[in-house]
Parts: structure tokens; sequence; C-alpha cells
């Protein structure tokens, strides 16, 4: 099994490789690991993996909430890479009890992580159960709250199919610039909505464009204290 200790190993010895060096090396270690898809700029991990194999597990949280953009979009990608998306739903008794006692909004009374413990965190965990390793676009400029992350860790959240699940993070140290520019230098098609203002897209609802000046995760959860903007997700 692989511990804590030799992940740090990796993430050391692995420090400057490209995206695609590490997401070669997750394969080789870790050939049943999910790839996930937010349809977001984390876009350009999938288009790598799909040059390295073709029968990537790419999954993507289908909240239910999500722009229909976005909808879009996961499927312009789906055709175009011709990859099999799973789209992740959450537990109907779930989202029926919260919208039957609070209403479809009730994350902007008394915050999001009700919301998104039933859309995200429970049908993350159930999928994320059945394998060892996953794949995320986290990077660590996003927030304070990811500054931390190493390339490959321990997922301290869910757990895999045998046990530890590990969780691998090819472009923690990538910018966004650098990300932008290797999305527009490879012609990789992106979400319409990064073009009207949104840095950073999550669920309709919850996200809002963001000025010039302001920080990417700022327009998510904006009516939230900033040290709360982690859906739960990416615990640390
Ligand atoms: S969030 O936790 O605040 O929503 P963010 O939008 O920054 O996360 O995305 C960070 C990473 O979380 C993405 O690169 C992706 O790996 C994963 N992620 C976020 N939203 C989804 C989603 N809807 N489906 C699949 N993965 C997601
Ligand atoms: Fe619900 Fe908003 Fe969380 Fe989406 S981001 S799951 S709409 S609280």
């Amino acid at each position: 099994m692989t511990t804590a200790s030799d992940l740090r190993e990796i993430s050391t010895r692995l420090a400057d490789a490209s995206p695609r060096e590490i997401l070669l090396h997750a394969f080789d270690a870790w050939p049943d690991c999910a790839l996930s898809f937010s349809g977001a700029e984390d876009v350009l991990l999938l288009h790598h993996a799909s040059k390295l194999r073709q029968d990537i597990a790419v999954f993507t949280l289908d909240t239910g909430r999500l722009h229909p953009e976005t909808y879009r979009y996961i499927e312009q990608i789906r055709e175009s890479y011709g990859v099999t998306i799973d789209m992740l739903s959450p537990n109907p008794a779930g989202l029926e009890r919260l919208a039957r006692e609070k209403g479809l909004f009730s994350f902007y009374r008394d915050g999001h992580e009700e919301c998104c413990g039933i859309r995200k965190i429970e049908p993350m965990r159930r999928h994320l159960a059945k394998y060892t390793a996953w794949i995320t676009g986290l990077r660590r400029d996003q927030s304070p709250t990811r500054r931390e992350i190493a390339l490959f860790e321990i997922d301290p959240q869910f757990v895999g199919a045998r046990g530890p699940l590990v969780k691998i993070n090819p472009l923690a140290g990538q910018s966004s610039g650098q990300v932008w520019e290797q999305i527009r230098m490879l012609e990789i098609p992106y979400n319409p909505l990064h073009d009207r203002g949104f840095a950073s897209i999550g669920c309709e609802p919850c996200t809002r464009p963001t000025g010039p000046h302001q920080h990417e995760r700022e327009g998510r959860w904006w009516w939230e204290e900033a040290t709360l903007r982690e859906c739960g997700l990416h615990k640390r």
C-alpha cells in the first residue's frame, strides 16, 4: 500500500515535472485512477490524459445546478475527445428532503455546506470508493486554503477501494496564467463562461463573474466569509 511518506518522496522527485509527465506517472502507478472534470480550466488534464490512454475514467459531479453553458461544454468535450464521462447524480431522497424542508436556495441563508454535502460530497464519496486514486485540477495559487497542496498526497476526506485514497494534483504548481497559456497554445476548447468574466466556475447560483482586480475565487459563495469558500471536496 502507498504511504504518505512514499507520496512525499514522489512529489519531491516530480516537483519540476510537467502536468503530462505527472499524469504519466499517475497512470503507471495507479492504473485504476479516476479523473475529475469540473467543466472549467481543468480540461487541460483531460486533454493530456486522453492522449496518454484511451480508457480514462472521467467523472463530473452533476449537481443539477450547473450553468447551461457548462452542460453544453461537457457534452462538447465528451464528443470531441471521445471519452466516457460519468455524470454523478445526488441521492434523490437527500435532494427531496432539502427542497421540501428549506426550498431551493437555502445556501444563501444558512451556508453552502448542507447543499454541497448532498449534491457533491455524498456522490463523490460513493464514486471514489471504487478507485485507489483520483486526479484533480487543484492549484496552489487558487486560494490560501490550497497553498499547501502536494502533487501526490493521501486524501484526508475520502476513502478508496483499498483504504486510503491517493489524491493527485498535477497542476498544483502551475499558475492560472500557465494553465491558460497551455489551453490557448494547444487550442483546447474551454467553457465560454470564462470569456464572460467567470474565472472560477461552479454551480450557477453560487458563482458570479469577477472583475480584473479580484481574486479568481471571489466569485464563488461570495456571500460567505473567504475562509469558508471550500465546498468540502478538498478539505485539508
Ligand atoms: S470547488 O471545491 O471549489 O468546487 P473548484 O471549482 O475550485 O472546486 O475545482 C477544483 C477541482 O475540484 C477541479 O479541478 C476538479 O478536480 C474538482 N471539481 C470541482 N467541481 C467538480 C465537479 N463538478 N465535478 C468533478 N470535479 C470537480
Ligand atoms: Fe448547492 Fe451551491 Fe454547493 Fe452547488 S455550489 S452544491 S448549488 S451550495
